[in-house]
């Protein structure tokens, strides 16, 4: 079912530059959560702090009972077996063939033979659809080929959670159709925990279970996205609807000035609550919740229009295919 993730008062800070503080949160397992925020919020910087990659100044993170950031480097090496990470930039060594770079952690982390690893490699190309292509190099493919890439490599090894940084940047809108269906597709088929970072409005709107938001050095929000997507909170409503009358300025925070202009000025109603992303095969997403649950229960009137449609429809942002 994957596993949860426990994120308690985590704080990180490069010299005198702090990124976040207290960031609470708990990824339920088995569910897919995004990450959203401006950029240089330090949406990758936590995806490196949850596989330790970086060390939090405070705060803890608990997966399976044990608290990663007390662990000791060779423990820490156990646990980083459990994530699969796609990285911002594909990471892809440029030098060996796609095959080699998804067999790369089979053959660093597993001893499995090189018959069982072709067997896994096959497969898993086959799943980002990119079979065919295995004698390539990254040099010779497109972005998005490269991003598809570097998902096979993250779940070579089964992995329990997944940490996908920004899958969809540099991806046409069909291209990035055809991967959150993906993402909702493996959700269903493999036992994982995702979180993904995008600056997709329509992904953050219809892929997620869960929806959090960075912004200025702290983290908005966190919690179910029925919650997020009628939240009038200023920053998130800003932001899960794309518009530039909000708190957030072009340099990320608006002075008085600004904010007193705008001041008065009407916001657009909150647009729709669009269905969820579902399988492609029909089967019920792993943490399928019927639509409209989570406001009936909290006694928040959706906007009007809500869970009539697939399409996440906000003006001027692209509109999801298929
Ligand atoms: N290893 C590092 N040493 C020092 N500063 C760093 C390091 N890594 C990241 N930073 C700083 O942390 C901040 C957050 O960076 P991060 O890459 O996490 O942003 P982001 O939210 O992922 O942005 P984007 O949406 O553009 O990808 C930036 O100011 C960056 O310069
Ligand atoms: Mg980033």
């Amino acid at each position: 079912m994957g596993v949860e993730i426990a994120v308690t008062g985590l704080t990180k800070t490069f010299g005198s530059q702090t990124i976040w503080r207290d960031v609470t949160l708990t990824l339920p397992a088995g569910e897919i959560s995004v990450m959203l925020g401006p950029s240089g919020t330090g949406k990758s910087v936590f995806l490196k702090t949850l596989v330790g990659l970086l060390k939090p100044d405070a705060g803890s993170i608990v997966i399976n009972g044990r608290d990663l950031t007390r662990l000791r480097e060779a423990d820490l090496y156990e646990v980083r077996k459990l994530f699969g990470v796609l990285f911002q930039d594909g990471a892809l060594f440029g030098s060996m063939t796609l095959y080699d770079n998804v067999a790369f952690p089979l053959r660093e982390h597993t001893k499995k033979t090189e018959a069982e690893i072709r067997r896994i490699v096959t497969e898993k190309m086959e799943l980002v659809g990119l079979s065919g292509a295995e004698g390539k190099l990254p040099g010779e493919i497109s972005g998005g080929m490269r991003k598809r890439a570097g998902l096979a490599r993250a779940l070579v090894l089964d992995p329990e959670i997944l940490l996908i940084d920004e899958p969809d940047s540099g991806l046409d809108p069909v291209r990035t159709s055809y991967i959150n269906q993906l993402f909702v597709d493996l959700n269903a088929q493999i036992d994982a925990t995702f979180l993904i970072v995008t600056h997709d409005i329509n992904t953050a709107r219809t892929v997620p279970d869960n929806i959090g938001l960075l912004y200025h050095k702290h983290l908005a929000m966190f919690g179910p996205r029925e919650m997020l997507l009628s939240s009038e909170e200023p920053v998130v409503r800003q932001f899960l609807n794309a518009q530039t009358i909000g708190p957030i300025g072009m340099s990320e925070e608006k002075d008085a000035d600004e904010l007193a202009a705008e001041s008065g000025q009407e916001l657009p109603p909150l647009p729709p609550i669009a269905l969820q992303l579902a399988t492609s095969d029909g089967q019920p997403r792993r943490a399928e919740r019927p639509a409209g649950a989570w406001c009936r229960d909290n006694g928040v009137t959706p906007p009007p229009g809500s869970f009539e449609s697939r399409n996440a429809g906000i003006p001027g942002v692209r509109v999801e295919v298929g």
